[in-house]
């Protein structure tokens, strides 16, 4: 699968060394264009990209970036992409301990949908639950399916779109990264 990847920090670089070993072809980005990812594109095989690079042509793209600076993304970066991709977001809101308070999700608004509105699309919340160091020790890119596929399929229904839940989780990529 094409994966667009934007956020190479803990959680988004694990996902994307784990993908790109599994044999996927991972763009990935951050918030500083190409040449700020280059280096780690290439210790890990990937393709450095800028964040538009990393959505455009992708199959699945993958959100893991602090969870206020989904407002930050260029407006419109999502609108050409196919609604048939999946768009996974791994963050989890921290207010006081490292995020900014969001008046919105104070008020009650749910945090993917919030997410949702900022990106312009229907999210999938995956991953958020993950410890960065299990993740990485429990890498086996080609691994049987183990229970991780069910749980994986719990946690993808609960995006509104069912193509987009089959498609996360499907055993290449949930496989991959457990
Ligand atoms: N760490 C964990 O164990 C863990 C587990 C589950 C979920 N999460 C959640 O997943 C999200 C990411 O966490 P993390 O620990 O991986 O964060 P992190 O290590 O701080 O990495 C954040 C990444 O996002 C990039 N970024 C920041 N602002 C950006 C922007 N406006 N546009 C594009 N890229 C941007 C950063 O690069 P630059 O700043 O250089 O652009 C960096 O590559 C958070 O919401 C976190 O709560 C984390």
């Amino acid at each position: 699968m094409k994966i667009g990847i934007i956020g190479i920090g803990a959680i988004g670089g694990t996902l994307a060394r784990k993908l790109c070993a599994a044999g996927h072809e991972v763009r990935v980005a951050n918030s500083k264009g190409p040449e700020g990812v280059r280096a780690f594109a290439e210790e890990i095989h990937a393709i450095p990209a800028d964040t538009q690079g990393a959505i455009d042509g992708a199959d699945v793209v993958i959100l893991s970036i602090p969870f206020p600076a989904v407002a930050k993304l260029p407006k419109g970066s999502f609108d050409s992409l196919p609604e048939s991709v999946p768009v996974i977001d791994t963050g989890n809101y921290y207010p006081g301990m490292r995020d900014p308070h969001i008046p919105e999700i104070e008020a009650g608004k749910v945090e993917s949908l919030w997410v949702a509105e900022q990106i312009g699309r229907p999210i999938i919340k995956d991953w958020n639950a993950e410890q960065t160091r299990i993740a990485l020790t429990r890498a086996k890119p080609d691994a049987a399916p183990t229970k991780r596929d069910a749980m994986g399929e719990t946690y993808a229904t609960l995006g509104p779109n069912p193509s987009h839940a089959a498609i996360v989780a499907s055993n290449r990529l949930i496989n991959a990264v457990e």
